[in-house]
């Protein structure tokens, strides 16, 4: 059986939970040959957790990519503002990757990366985990099979709770600069399912965000420690180590720094709070997302009406129940699944980039294109917000000449 031998561009949250799954799928069949972090602690730490003393570290992706153009497979995951330089740059050597989502930060970046995959012979296997788990599996299976019949309404929402709430005030993942904003950083997830769940295009959004809570308040923080408020606030690092049940938000555990005690109110980030966005489909189906930061857990949750019936799906608890038409009891659908983190997906995401490294017909379940949707997609609603206009989506069909 062969071995793999991979690069990792970043050696931050998201590369670690796909070498420890990659690690524990595969064992020393993959072979970590080369890993790049611009903090030389967090690749150093990554080298002895999952490579081995042969393992080339650098601070520079060009030199990684430069170096090592025969590598099967590259991940991918710095943070968003990021993405581009070495995406482009493997695409042009013909690597195959796994890009994280989103695409990139800003519409430029998202088709000039677009036009490299265009251009290359890689295979591209996009972070979107969710794609991957059984329960998004599920529901798009039923909708596809016309369980719900035509689908005449969506609505879907994400609450992030304290732990996920505070990245975006701690970490870069507060600049809009860096991530694009948090519709996109957040929920380029959903849109790319809601896109995938319906099989057909938007065409006008309207939005409304809001950013007037997580704002300065004379005599907190700056640091929990030493903040007034440190045993009552729920982003307090000082209560989650006294209190905090670490798998409260669904396996997010590895967003828990208690190193990090930075007030999220008295930082400086400039992200918005929480939005929400009304879209119109082709066929006339009308989706409503939300997003919020600063909810009491994670939760996404997904209610489908069709002609036949409807759906409502709750992933924390991984359960979907249907309710046909005329009908009061709902069928009530448990979903199993791997033990492993994003509802399972983190495992699944993982097997299908491997089978992508040997399948040259390997397509992946999200591709490139859908990536490209979803980020376009997310800029226009954040462009409707800030206008306060309902604008057309009409750019989206040029994506479909994109090849898989
Ligand atoms: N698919 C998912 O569900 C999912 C989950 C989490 C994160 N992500 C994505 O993964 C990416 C990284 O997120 P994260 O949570 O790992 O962030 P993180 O902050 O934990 O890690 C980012 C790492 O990138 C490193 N870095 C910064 N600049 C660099 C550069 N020029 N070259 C190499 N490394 C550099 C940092 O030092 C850090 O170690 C983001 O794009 C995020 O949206 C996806």
């Amino acid at each position: 059986m062969r071995t793999y031998n991979l690069g990792f561009i970043a050696c931050g949250a998201r590369n670690r939970v796909y070498a420890r799954n990659l690690r524990r799928q595969y064992g020393e069949r993959i072979n970590i040959a080369a890993i790049c972090d611009t903090d030389r602690g967090a690749a150093e730490e990554f080298k002895i957790e999952f490579g081995h003393p042969d393992t080339a570290v650098y601070a520079d992706f060009r030199e990684l990519i430069t170096n090592h153009q025969s590598l099967d497979g590259l991940l991918i995951a710095p943070p968003n503002h990021l993405h581009e330089e070495p995406a482009v740059m493997a695409f042009e050597h013909g690597i195959h990757t796994l890009l994280e989502k989103p695409l990139a930060h800003n519409p430029e970046a998202c088709n000039r990366i677009a036009e490299a995959y265009s251009r290359s012979t890689s295979r591209v296997t996009m972070g979107f985990v969710l794609r991957y788990t059984p329960f998004y599996r599920t529901i798009i299976k039923m909708v596809n099979e016309g369980k719900v019949g035509q689908v005449k309404t969506l609505h879907a929402d994400e609450i992030a709770g304290p732990v996920l709430s505070s990245v975006f005030f701690r970490t870069w993942r507060g600049k809009r600069a860096y991530t694009g904003d948090l519709l996109l950083e957040k929920c380029c997830h959903d849109l790319d399912l809601i896109n995938a769940i319906l099989g057909v295009n938007p065409i006008r959004v309207s939005a409304f965000g809001r950013r007037d809570h997580y704002l300065p308040v004379q005599g907190w923080g700056p640091r929990c420690k030493e903040c007034t408020e440190k045993d009552t606030c729920a982003f307090s690092t000082v209560l989650w180590a006294r209190t905090f049940d670490q798998t409260i938000e669904n396996g997010v555990n590895e967003y828990v720094d208690f190193s990090n005690d930075k007030c999220v109110y008295n930082d400086d980030h400039d992200v918005m709070d929480r939005q929400s966005q009304l879209i119109e489909y082709e066929g006339g189906v009308l989706v409503s997302f939300s997003v919020a930061l600063g909810g009491p857990q994670h939760r996404r949750t997904i209610d489908i009406t069709g002609t036949q019936g409807r759906l409502v799906g709750d992933f924390a608890t991984n359960r979907i129940l249907f309710y046909a038409m005329g009908t009061e009891t709902p069928e009530d659908i448990k979903i199993e699944h791997e033990p492993s983190g994003h509802g399972g997906g983190d495992s699944v995401i993982t097997r299908s980039f491997i089978e992508s490294l040997d399948d040259s017909d390997h397509v992946s379940d999200a591709k490139l294109k859908d990536a490209l949707k979803s980020a376009l997609l997310a800029f226009r609603c954040d462009e409707a917000r800030d206008r306060g206009e309902v604008l057309p989506v009409t750019f989206i069909k040029g994506v479909e000449a994109i090849r898989d």
